[in-house]
């Protein structure tokens, strides 16, 4: 025993909408192709925004809804590939723009669109030895700024956004089991420092085809449960073929999985927060639910685990 529970969530988001026609102005696509291809019909840009401001206004409705005080908090954990600067790391910035106490644990982690679920397993891990119990856990990407906006076959995938969960752990809670993965391989999606995303689409569609299912047949036993115990499923939102492919696999109905990709894309390590702040506020996450959380991405990685809402 020992382990974590999710006390709130939030997210944030640029306010520009590119639509799926605005993209076909610029490379040589379709709405048609995209809806038929991936389920995005628009995703959200920065202008103005940074990737720290969309971690803050995560990070505050989180902290709202979870009802914590930033000071309360004893790790600060940002997945993402795209900070606006890599010192100080955007949870440093996050310190100083929640008011976090200097003693919180501050850092960035990297697993691509795998981060949140990383970053969810190393909060649970560090709370056990920190002073205060609860924990920021923020995934946020500015995929914008790592296109190659003359690509049609990446460019048309992502968007930018940030999304955030306040974790409390008590020695008394199951552990979130997390399973986690990792396969070095550079080939299928790669973005060297300072360059542009490159990606084998249809590799990376049969990993993820074989990695999600994995992911949750793991979790499962794992944490001893059949796939009916559990409430929620929350996968990342690539490819909404993908989720829909998984879902029938494990005959789970619609009402027990979510889709948001159609208006965000893929928003990569914040995809799976953001979906569950709109779950949270539509009411779909009461205390006491279990939410399976399943994230793949480069690297190779991937990541599940069942996490209760308190
Ligand atoms: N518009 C129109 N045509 C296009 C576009 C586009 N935007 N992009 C590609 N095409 C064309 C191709 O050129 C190809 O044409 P051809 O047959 O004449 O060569 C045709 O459409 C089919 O291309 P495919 O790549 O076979 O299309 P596919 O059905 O595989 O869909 C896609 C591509 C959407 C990228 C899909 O493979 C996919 O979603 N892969 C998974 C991506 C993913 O999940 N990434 C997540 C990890 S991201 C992270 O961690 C950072």
């Amino acid at each position: 025993m020992s382990g974590i529970k999710i006390r709130g969530t939030g997210r944030g988001l640029p306010e520009r909408v590119l639509t799926n026609d605005d993209l076909a102005k610029k490379v040589d696509t379709s709405d048609q192709w995209i809806v038929s291809r991936t389920g995005i019909r628009q995703r959200r840009l920065c202008t103005e925004e940074t990737h720290a401001d969309l971690c803050a206004a995560a990070a505050r409705a989180a902290l709202e809804r979870g009802g914590i005080r930033p000071e309360e908090l004893g790790v600060c954990i940002v997945a993402t590939m795209t900070p606006d600067t890599l010192v100080p790391s955007a949870a440093c910035t996050m310190q100083r723009a929640l008011g976090l106490s200097c003693d919180t644990l501050c850092f960035d982690l990297n697993a691509a669109c795998t981060g949140f679920l990383y970053a969810l397993h190393t909060a649970e891990c560090l709370l056990a030895a920190a002073p205060r119990k609860y924990g920021l856990v923020i995934g946020a990407d500015v995929f914008s700024r790592v296109l190659d906006w003359s690509d049609r076959s990446t460019c048309i995938l992502f968007g930018d956004g940030a999304g955030a969960a306040v974790v409390e752990w008590r020695a008394e809670w199951p552990s979130a089991g997390a399973v986690l993965g990792c396969a070095g391989n550079d080939g299928l999606l790669r973005c060297p420092a300072g360059g542009t995303l490159s990606m084998e689409g249809q590799q990376v569609f049969r990993f993820a085809l074989e990695a999600v299912p994995w992911c949750i047949a793991q979790v499962l036993e794992r944490q001893g449960v059949t796939a009916e115990a559990v409430d929620l499923f929350v996968f990342h939102q690539a490819n909404a073929r993908i989720i829909d492919l998984v879902a029938k696999k494990y005959g789970i109905p619609p009402e027990k999985y979510y889709k948001n990709i159609q208006r965000y894309g893929n928003t990569s390590a914040a995809s799976i927060p953001i979906a569950l702040s709109e779950l949270e506020e539509a009411g779909r996450l009461p205390a006491g639910t279990r939410a399976m959380l399943v994230g793949f991405g480069g690297g190779l990685t991937w990541g599940g685990a069942l996490v209760e809402i308190a």
